[in-house]
């Protein structure tokens, strides 16, 4: 059988990212770098990847554990040396390695597909992934014969004033015959102007000896990440990849330039999604929502013609032509159900609003049922922790709570019973019953004006 493989390199220290994190495991569009290679990998081969590690292993293998094979180069002693720390997932198989470097993220699977297509349908050694850059710098050069042959890569460092004029450049892509491939590392040597075993000098002999092709490619798509000024560049890039993929699905954005999506949410048609919203993991969102400014969701689940405003969403559940906002805050377990306002400076947490219920401002909700078509007036608390243990509330249908009322947990509201303004309720009310739990007022006729006249007030007008 024919196999196919590709090897990752991602054990380089990647300096110049100038972080603690390894370089690989910085995100574009919400996801670790490494994450989109090994993905379109994957995506081409039809087989998990091999990824060389060995700056910051462990944390990245920690991450890609169960989607990947592993091999470590202790020492990065150079890209040719990196691949031969994989070595042992190649001896013995017939067919075609692919090597891809971790910091590649908008390396697209079709053109890693259309590169193993090459080396198979033409039969070659191997084939390079080139791109032709303005400013070359850095990059090594690709040396053509006057028929337009590959005949060797040369490394900048190592590359003559003739040589440096090349524009087209190397982007760290190949594909191998496997054979082919063993053979060359074992003849590598690092006599070169970084002592570095260079995979690139595999070229060369795969050139002398057999056939080697070349695939110009995209330059933005060969683009390398290797410090946060290029991580940005490659996250606007995939932005607007990712963006313009929703647009064409019958999304609408004011600005697309400034909507953060992350691949993998679903956005119902004519949603209308403001500057500065971010929709983040899992996230699925109806059709016809208006999102507005400031808005994040992430992993949550939101159905037709809601309307969202400056609010953040996180892991919950929300219905149908509910409107929530502006400044609300959904924690985790919230489950709105269809029809609910919620409105400004209200946060809930592990509850669940009945269809209907309206609280549009100022309340805290947490560890609770609330009944449908309730109305919760401002300044209304769910005081569910004692300070050790969190209680559960449970108020029925229809209830009406005036304005700042605590509701002390564990407490149970029947359905349709009313609870006055300032209220603390304790226990259970029951249905149809009215609370009111607040001190008597007290009333001292014309004290503020004799006060007044005796010049004892501080008047402020
Ligand atoms: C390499 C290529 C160069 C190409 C450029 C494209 C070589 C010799 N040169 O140069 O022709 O134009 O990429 O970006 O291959 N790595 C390891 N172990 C090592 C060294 C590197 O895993 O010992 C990994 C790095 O983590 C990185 C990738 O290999 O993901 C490329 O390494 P890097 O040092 O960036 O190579 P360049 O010098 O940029
Ligand atoms: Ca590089």
């Amino acid at each position: 059988m024919e196999h196919m493989v590709a090897i990752i390199m991602a054990a380089g220290h990647g300096k110049r990212m100038r972080s603690e994190k390894p370089k690989v495991l910085h995100t574009v569009c919400g996801k670790p770098m490494i994450d989109h290679v090994v993905g379109a990998a994957k995506e081409a081969t039809g087989n998990q990847p091999v990824v060389i590690v060995g700056v910051g292993r462990e944390a990245v293998m920690a991450h890609l554990e169960g989607r990947a094979d592993f091999a470590i180069q202790a020492e990065q002693k150079g890209t040719g040396h990196a691949v031969m720390m994989a070595e042992g997932y190649l001896i013995g198989k017939e067919g075609y390695a692919v090597v891809l470097a971790g910091d590649m993220p908008l390396l697209k699977a079709e053109t890693i597909a259309a590169l193993c297509k090459k080396c198979k349908e033409e039969d070659l050694d191997a084939v390079v992934l080139t791109s032709i850059a303005n400013n070359p710098t850095g990059y090594g050069r690709i040396i053509r014969d006057t028929t337009g042959n590959i005949l060797r890569i040369v490394e900048e460092k190592d590359a003559n004033a003739e040589e440096k004029l090349v524009k087209e450049v190397n982007s760290s892509v190949y594909c191998f015959k496997i054979e082919g491939l063993l053979n060359c590392l074992g003849n590598l040597s690092c006599n070169n102007a970084q002592g570095e075993y260079y995979l690139t000098d595999c070229i060369a002999q795969l050139s002398a000896s057999g056939a080697v092709g070349g695939l110009i490619a995209d330059a933005e798509e060969c683009s390398g990440v290797n410090d946060k000024a290029q991580l940005a560049a490659a996250e606007a890039i995939m932005r607007k990849r990712i963006n313009h993929k929703y647009l064409v699905d019958g999304v609408m954005m004011i600005d697309p330039d400034h909507t953060y999506i992350e691949d993998g949410a679903v956005i119902g048609q004519d949603t209308l999604l403001y500057p500065n919203c971010h929709i983040r993991g899992k996230s699925v969102i109806g059709k016809n929502c208006v999102i507005e400014s400031g808005t994040v969701i992430a992993d949550s689940t939101l159905g037709d013609d809601c309307h969202i405003r400056d609010s953040v969403i996180m892991e919950s559940t929300v219905g149908d032509r509910v409107t929530i906002g502006p400044f609300a805050y959904l924690r985790p377990q919230t489950v709105v159900e269809d029809e609910v306002h919620i409105g400004d400076f209200v946060e809930t947490k592990k509850a669940r609003i009945g269809k209907g219920t309206k609280m549009p401002h100022l309340t805290y909700v947490g560890d609770a049922d609330v009944g449908a078509h309730c109305n919760i007036a401002c300044g209304t608390i769910f005081a569910n922790y004692d300070g050790l243990t969190k209680y559960k509330t449970v108020v029925g249908d229809k209830v009406f709570i005036g304005c700042n009322v605590n509701l002390v947990a564990p407490a149970m509201v029947g359905e349709g019973a009313y609870i006055a303004a300032g209220t603390t309720v304790v226990g259970e009310v029951p249905a149809g019953a009215l609370s009111v739990g607040r001190s008597e007022q007290y009333i001292k006729e014309e004290w503020a004006d004799e006060k007044r006249e005796k010049g004892e007030l501080r008047e402020v007008y």
